[in-house]
């Protein structure tokens, strides 16, 4: 059941009567059909009658249109305008260039651009490895789709993914000081991304892959970390990685099982899934069941790609097969990024005791989180309204502000792994429970911290 939120935020702009009942009537409007109202302004006030603004959230846009409905229809009050707060937020875009260096006068332009400027080319052109102590490409990061698997949304092109990377760039320089720019790709050609990377990659220190379907992103990911000497992470499937590895630390921790003798479903053999499977195995669990819309993967089911024959080489040691509730039954742990209700409480109750179970389907989970919790003894999802949410924003700042620290011109599974354990250890012990297992996106030491573990980790393979 949606309930309302902030990403339908409208502001209402209504003129009313100057009677002493208005505000009383138009917030009663408003809650009887179910908006939660956030701020009640007086724009204007005049013995005829007083304009308020009315902020809300609502549950959709229809919801919206609802709410504007009930106001619309009281005795005497005229809606004038309703703003979608969203939408607000993004006229003319989310980010901008801003100039480091002052340009007052003559001087100031001799140093910032010519003359003086190509003294510094000719020392990089002697030296490129100066580019990144002179040029911006030491702080710089491009965030790369091709528009082909934004959010829930599917491929829906490069120009509608825009705001999704100019939200993430915003996220790079809010949590990590990392200038992020977008470059949405007007093909969907794998040859031509990886060309096209390939092309740009002077200017950055990093190379963040977004929002590009499996199983592309598979192979677009290893040609270019073969090809270019910055560090490629595509963040839908290692940022998911880490924060999963981190959370489910913690989760064992609360629970009190050693990963080692733990059996581990992974539901979802997609971008994400196989991500955190590979990242898994680094801790040694009993077994791994991969699971897919096809069923268990093994080694014997037919038309396995690239990608799930490697899955199941490394997974499944007893060689099973059959459905998502066979692979339940005695399970430690349940890891989910695949699809909405594939289970209820009664497989959850199948699973060993203590079970630990993240259903991350985005926007609804494998598993209602409620039900799930009748059995399991932790439960966490992708979103923002329940407990233990897994948001990648606790990794990617992070992994990159490390990265570029180090100067790194790779990144590998220990650095993954550094990210992971440094994001648990953020939470203290006498914090962490069943309900907070991951820290909040807001905790000002996740970012620092997982630099930290990352920045070590590359210096130490350097
Ligand atoms: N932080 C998070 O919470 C987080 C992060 C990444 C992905 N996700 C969510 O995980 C899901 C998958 O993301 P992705 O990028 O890996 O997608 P993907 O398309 O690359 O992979 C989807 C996988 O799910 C499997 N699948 C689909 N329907 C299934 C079913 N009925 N039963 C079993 N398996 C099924 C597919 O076979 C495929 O292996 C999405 O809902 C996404 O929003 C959440």
């Amino acid at each position: 059941m949606p309930v309302p939120g902030p990403g339908y935020s409208i502001t209402i702009r209504v003129e009313a009567p100057p009677s002493a009942s208005a505000a009383g009537d138009l917030t009663s409007a408003v809650g009887r059909v179910g908006g939660v109202i956030t701020a009640f302004d007086v724009v204007e006030s005049h013995p005829d009658g007083v304009v308020f603004d009315i902020t809300c959230n609502a549950m959709s846009e229809n919801h919206a249109k609802d709410i504007t409905a009930a106001l619309s229809v009281l005795p005497d009050v005229v809606v004038r305008k309703v703003s979608d707060r969203t939408f607000l937020v993004h006229l003319g875009g989310k980010i901008e260039v801003s100039s480091k260096v002052a340009l007052r006068n003559r001087d100031d332009l001799s140093r910032a651009y010519t003359p003086g400027v190509a003294r510094v080319c000719q020392a990089i052109a002697a030296n490129p490895e100066d580019a990144r102590r002179l040029t911006i490409k030491r702080n710089t990061v491009a965030v790369v789709t091709d528009g082909s698997a934004v959010l829930g949304l599917g491929n829906i092109g490069p120009a509608a993914a825009l705001p999704v990377m100019e939200g993430k760039a915003a996220l790079f320089k809010k949590f990590a000081g990392v200038d992020a720019w977008p470059v949405c790709l007007d093909t969907q050609d794998t040859e031509e991304i990886i060309r096209a990377v390939e092309l740009i990659a002077p200017v950055y220190g990093g190379i963040n892959l977004e929002d590009i379907a499996a199983p592309r992103c598979f192979e677009i990911e290893a040609r270019l970390r073969e090809k270019l000497d910055i560090p490629v992470f595509h963040d839908d499937q290692h940022g998911t990685a880490i924060v999963v590895v981190g959370a489910l630390r913690n989760a064992l921790r609360v629970v009190g099982k050693d990963i080692g003798k733990c059996k581990i479903v992974v539901c979802g053999v997609g971008a994400a899934g196989s991500a955190i499977i590979r990242l898994l195995l680094h801790q040694k669990p009993a077994d791994v069941l991969a699971v897919d819309i096809h069923g268990i993967v093994h080694s014997g089911r037919d038309n396995l790609d690239s990608n799930l024959e490697q899955i199941a080489s490394c997974t499944n040691v007893e060689g099973r097969s059959g459905s998502l509730h066979e692979a339940l039954v005695g399970a430690d742990v349940f890891i989910g990024v695949s699809a909405p209700n594939l289970f209820g409480a009664e497989q959850v109750a199948t699973m060993n005791s203590d079970a630990v179970v993240f259903a991350l389907a985005n926007p609804d989970p494998e598993i209602d989180p409620v039900e799930a919790q009748q059995h399991a003894a932790i439960v966490a999802t992708g979103r923002s309204d329940y407990p233990n949410q897994i948001n990648n924003v606790l990794a990617f700042p992070g992994v990159f502000r490390g990265l570029l620290d180090a100067h790194a011109n790779t990144i590998t599974d220990t650095m993954l792994v550094a990210a992971a354990n440094a994001i648990a250890d953020v939470v203290e012990p006498e914090r962490l429970n069943a309900s907070f297992i991951v820290p909040s996106v807001f905790d000002s030491a996740v970012a620092p911290a997982v630099a930290e573990a990352v920045r070590k980790a590359a210096i130490g393979e350097n």
